[in-house]
């Protein structure tokens, strides 16, 4: 097939065109910032936040080669951010809606990445089956951003015919999601900050608990997603891709922390603003539709993933400096500035 992959110069977009131009398909990208980790697949520099008007062969009259069916990964990613610029929810939003217009146009089906985040964290211990998002619960500006981009995917479905899949991504770890001076991540943070001797914070307590997925798995559903939604097996569709399992955060720090046999000082502190406690995603319907099932936990994800961080580390020694926190105003209930970590 040939795809298009909106956000290719992210961590899921990296690692998904490289995935499907090893499967044999044609993979173009589009991002409005360089691939900083590889050339390997073509792209193109376009942002994709603008307000255009017509989109007959490519968004804002670019022209695109043909594609058969599209995968739109491009966002603001980071909670946090989000919640220190709201604009940048909005921007989300635009860009779901240049992209619909576009498959509207081609008549092509379109696969969306969409977040545990539309959960917000009212349910916190229930299974968090596909039909239980309840949107009077908004957490986030970017939980916003996500239910409006489904809510667009949705309405073009009804009023357009749309073909799509839904996806709900959680705590995605693991190869090409180290540019921590653009986006902080907990777990190669976490790494980074281990390796440099410096304190971490865990923010949200102890019991903190989120499902974390290994990158490699989470590619493994996108694209048997692709395969299933491109023959007309499963359609209209909105899937939670996980790995299935809490791990509270503790844990999480408690494993690098061996894999890299350090003895990091961690400070413990109240949740940020918008972020959600506890997460374990229902995966039947990933199973039952797809076929999903997920091959790595957090102790070998989290191993496979130190060993990647090392030999990117080594190769790039420029990398090994401070990083500045991304959510400074961003606290819940008046607590004190916390200089460390965010944790989505
Ligand atoms: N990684 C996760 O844990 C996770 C969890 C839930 C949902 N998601 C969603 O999955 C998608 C991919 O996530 P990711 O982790 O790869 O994020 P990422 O930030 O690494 O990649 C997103 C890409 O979108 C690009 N982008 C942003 N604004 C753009 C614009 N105006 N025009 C063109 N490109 C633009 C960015 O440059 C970036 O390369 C996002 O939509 C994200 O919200 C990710």
């Amino acid at each position: 097939m040939r795809i298009l992959v909106t956000g290719s110069s992210g961590q899921i977009g990296t690692n998904l065109a490289l995935r499907l131009q090893q499967e044999g398909h044609e993979v173009f990208g589009v991002d409005k910032r360089q691939n900083t980790w590889t050339d390997d697949f073509r792209y193109l520099l376009q942002d994709l936040a603008g307000h255009y008007s017509a989109f007959p062969n490519g968004i804002n009259g670019v022209e695109y080669p043909d594609v058969d069916l599209v995968v739109h990964l491009a966002a603001h990613a980071k909670v946090h951010q989000l919640v220190r610029h709201p604009q940048r929810a909005l921007e989300n939003a635009v860009m779901t809606f240049n992209v619909l217009e576009y498959v509207r146009q081609k008549q092509v089906p379109i696969v969306f990445s969409s977040s545990r985040e539309v959960y917000g964290d009212v349910h916190r211990f229930d299974e968090y089956g596909e039909g239980l998002a309840d949107f009077a619960f908004t957490e986030s500006t970017y939980s916003a951003s996500k239910i409006a981009g489904e809510a667009f995917v949705y309405s073009y479905a009804r009023c357009y015919g749309l073909r799509y899949l839904v996806f709900r991504f959680s705590n995605v770890y693991g190869r090409y999601d180290n540019d921590l001076n653009r986006m902080v991540r907990v777990i190669p943070l976490f790494i980074h900050s281990m390796l440099r001797d410096e304190p971490i914070t865990i923010y949200g307590g102890e019991d903190k608990t989120l499902d974390f997925t290994y990158v490699d798995d989470c590619i493994d559903g996108i694209v048997d997603g692709i395969g299933a939604l491109a023959e007309g097996r499963v359609v209209n569709q909105t899937i939670n891709l996980a790995y299935g399992q809490g791990n509270t955060l503790v844990r999480c720090a408690d494993l690098i922390a061996s894999e890299l046999d350090a003895k990091p000082q961690v400070s413990i502190a109240p949740s940020l603003l918008g972020e959600v406690t506890h997460y374990v995603a229902d995966l039947s319907k990933a199973r039952t539709l797809l076929g999903y099932a997920p091959k790595v936990p957090l102790d070998d994800g989290i191993a496979r993933s130190v060993a990647w961080f090392l030999e990117h580390r080594a190769a790039h020694p420029e990398e090994d400096v401070p990083v500045t926190a991304d959510h400074e105003g961003t606290l819940g209930g008046g607590e004190t500035m916390w200089k460390s970590v965010a944790t989505t």
